[in-house]
């Protein structure tokens, strides 16, 4: 009998600032990206492995309940992930995985989702003695076999993923630590306004493919590379104009692309709209630096220094709460990234 060997991860999710829209390969980026990594946002993740006796079985629990329709996404990252460490396609896998998110709040769970069940594979290789490199940067690698912008997710505060020529050490196989940042984003808020609940009409896979023969996706991925260049700058003198500029223009190219995609989609709701024009209205009235972005989806991350937390949540729950769902937004703050937990 092989021995039976049970990890737990808590990872994070993450938001970006400059966002990886496209791909090539096996999930490798079409270009950079930066992300916040965020802290109250999070997977939970304990899984139980062994070397398996027959045919190797998968069972997925989501917050304590069975879930076979979880299963065919996990099976295809393992299947990935054994090109690299073959073992990984003989484990007999247990999951136990809850989000501190709601379900189908409309909050993407595969970055946090993916980098905790990746952290929890690498700390089985580790202890099998089968891990290939340093133990974040494996991490890393295999998150982003599961999803792309997972890879961002095992590194608090920013993390940089793709090739980039101002970042040393950056590649398209895993995310890097970006610690060359003002104190300012040390603790920004994200205040996340739940637009739309539920699943979203096309899923990211999808639209990273409509990219192939997209008529702009060349100039956009130039330019996804000159904004990576100014938000770093901005990003470690604290320019907070420069840095709402770039990060708008990202949220905004983003949803452009989807757009202008054939077919064409749109994942923004009328509510996203009139919450961007209320926080560009309330900006400029108070000079307060609130910045939105977007992920592919309706719901909008409000970004902002935490020292004007007070007046930016009197402002949504005055001006914004209405376009939620529900009336739904939740808290969030860079964070610090993974952390083992005792099983
Ligand atoms: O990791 P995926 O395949 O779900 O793609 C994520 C795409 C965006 O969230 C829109 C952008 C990003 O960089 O996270």
């Amino acid at each position: 009998m092989s021995a039976v060997r049970t990890y737990r991860w808590q990872s994070p999710s993450n938001i970006a600032l400059v966002k990886y829209w496209g791909k090539k390969g096996i999930q490798l980026p079409a270009n950079a990206s930066i992300s916040f990594t965020l802290d109250t946002c999070h997977t939970d993740t304990k899984l139980t492995a062994k070397l398996s006796e027959g045919n190797p079985q998968l069972n997925v629990h989501v917050n304590g309940q069975l879930k076979e329709s979880f299963k065919p996404k996990i099976e295809q990252f393992i299947e990935r992930a054994s090109v690299r460490y073959p073992v990984l396609s003989h484990l007999d896998l247990d999951l136990e995985t809850s989000n501190t998110f709601p379900h189908s709040s409309g909050i993407a769970s595969s970055a946090s989702g993916m980098s905790a069940l990746a952290l929890c594979l690498c700390s089985y290789l580790r202890d099998s003695d089968l891990l290939q490199g340093e133990f974040m940067q494996e991490a890393s690698i295999l998150a982003r076999l599961g999803s792309g912008s997972a890879c961002r997710s095992v590194y608090g505060d920013l993390a940089v993923w793709g090739e980039h020529k101002d970042v040393v050490r950056s590649s398209d196989e895993y995310a890097v630590p970006f610690t060359d940042f003002h104190e300012v984003f040390s603790d920004y808020r994200d205040t996340i306004l739940l637009v739309h609940k539920g699943t979203k009409s096309v899923s990211s896979t999808v639209g990273h493919g409509l990219l192939e023969g997209h008529p702009f996706a060349e100039k956009r991925f130039e330019l996804a590379e000159a904004n990576m260049s100014s938000l770093l700058i901005a990003l470690n003198s604290g320019d907070l104009d420069r840095f709402i500029e770039i990060v708008e223009d990202e949220a905004l190219m983003l949803h452009a692309m989807m757009m202008t995609s054939s077919p064409s989609f749109i994942l923004m709701e009328p509510g996203t709209v009139a919450i961007i024009k209320k926080i560009r209205e309330f900006r400029e009235q108070n000079a307060i630096p609130v910045a939105f972005t977007l992920d592919a989806g309706a719901n909008v991350h409000v970004l902002y220094p935490a020292k004007f937390e007070e007046q930016v949540l009197n402002f949504v729950d005055k001006e914004l709460v209405s376009y939620c769902e529900g009336g739904s937004y939740l808290c969030d703050t860079v964070g610090k990234g993974p952390r083992e937990l005792t099983c």
